[in-house]
C-alpha cells in the first residue's frame, strides 16, 4: 500500500511542478494569508480519484471543499498543497501530504516536496524514509537545537501566546526558522535538519502524515498540554527529536 500511495503522490507532484500563472488565480479564504488556487483544487481532485481507487471503502478528508462525515475505519487525510502561500510566491517549499489512517491512527504516511524531489514516507512500526533511505532524528540537546516555529496567520487571536512561547523556546535553543509548510516541518525533524517544532491549532491534514514520519524516525509529538495527538482533530503541536521534549515544560503552563 505504501508503494502504491507513493506512486500516486509522485504523479500528483507533476501537477505542482508544472503549475504556471499561479499568481493570476489566487482566492482568499478566511483572510489575506489564507489562500487557495485552482491547483490546490485540481491536486485534491486527482488524489481523491486515485487514492480511492486503491482503497474504495475508505473515507476521504481533504483540506479543499466540503468535509463529509467520517464513518469508515480507514480514512485518507490529504493536504493537496501544504504551503500554499509559499506556492503562490514561487518559494519551492511546498508539499503534498497524504496519510492513510485506521480508526484515527495514521498507518501510512507520505509527504512529497516536488521541487526538491524529496519524498518522505513512513509505515507504522516499520520506520521512516527519505527517498527510500532510512531517516532518524538527531541526538542534539536543547542548547544545540534548531527550532522551527509555525505562525498564527489563520488564527490571529493566538498571536500573543505564540510569540510568548517563541521567545521562551528561542532563549533555550541555538536558533530558529519559519519555513511555512507544516508537514515538511515534521519531516525536517525526522531527517535531522532541526530538533524542535511547535505550532498552535494545526489541522488534521497538516499533521496526519508528518507526525507518523517523525515518530517512526525516533522523534516525539504531543499536544502542547502533553496529551496524545488526534490526527482527526485540530491540535496545537509540540514536536521534537525526543531529547528536547523536556522543553515542553517551558510552555506547558503558558
Ligand atoms: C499551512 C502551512 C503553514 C502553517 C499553517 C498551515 P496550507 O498550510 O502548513 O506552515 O503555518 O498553519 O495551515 O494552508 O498552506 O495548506
Ligand atoms: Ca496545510
Ligand atoms: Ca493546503
Amino acid at each position: 500500500m505504501l508503494d502504491k500511495i507513493i506512486r500516486v503522490v509522485r504523479d500528483a507532484g507533476e501537477l505542482i511542478r508544472c503549475a504556471h500563472d499561479v499568481e493570476q488565480d489566487i482566492t482568499e479564504k478566511t483572510n489575506p494569508a489564507d489562500v487557495v488556487t485552482k491547483y490546490d483544487v485540481a491536486v485534491q481532485k486527482f488524489l481523491r480519484r486515485e487514492l480511492l481507487r486503491l482503497l474504495p471503502e475508505a473515507d476521504f478528508l481533504g483540506e479543499e471543499g466540503a468535509q463529509s462525515q467520517l464513518t469508515q475505519p480507514w480514512c485518507f487525510i490529504v493536504d493537496p498543497i501544504d504551503g500554499t502561500a509559499n506556492f503562490v510566491r514561487g518559494m519551492g517549499h511546498s508539499n503534498i501530504s497524504v496519510a492513510l489512517a485506521k480508526n484515527g491512527q495514521t498507518e501510512y504516511a507520505v509527504v512529497y516536496n516536488p521541487y526538491r524531489d524529496e519524498l518522505f514516507s513512513a509505515r507504522r512500526g516499520e520506520g521512516a524514509w527519505l527517498n527510500a533511505k532510512p531517516i532518524h532524528v538527531t541526538d542534539h540537546d536543547a542548547a544545540h537545537a534548531l527550532l522551527i516555529c509555525g505562525s498564527t496567520a489563520y488564527d490571529r487571536e493566538l498571536t500573543d501566546r505564540h510569540f510568548d512561547m517563541m521567545k521562551a523556546l528561542y532563549n533555550r535553543c541555538a536558533d530558529y526558522r519559519r519555513f511555512g509548510a507544516a508537514a515538511l516541518d515534521f519531516c525536517y525533524l525526522a531527517c535531522g535538519r532541526a530538533e524542535v517544532f511547535f505550532e498552535c491549532r494545526l489541522r488534521p491534514w497538516d499533521i496526519a502524515a508528518g507526525t507518523l514520519i517523525l515518530t517512526e524516525a525516533g522523534g516525539q509529538v504531543t499536544q502542547m498540554d502533553g496529551s496524545a495527538i488526534d490526527v482527526t482533530q485540530n491540535c496545537s503541536i509540540f514536536a521534537s527529536n525526543g531529547i528536547c521534549h523536556g522543553l515542553l515544560d517551558v510552555i506547558r503552563e503558558m
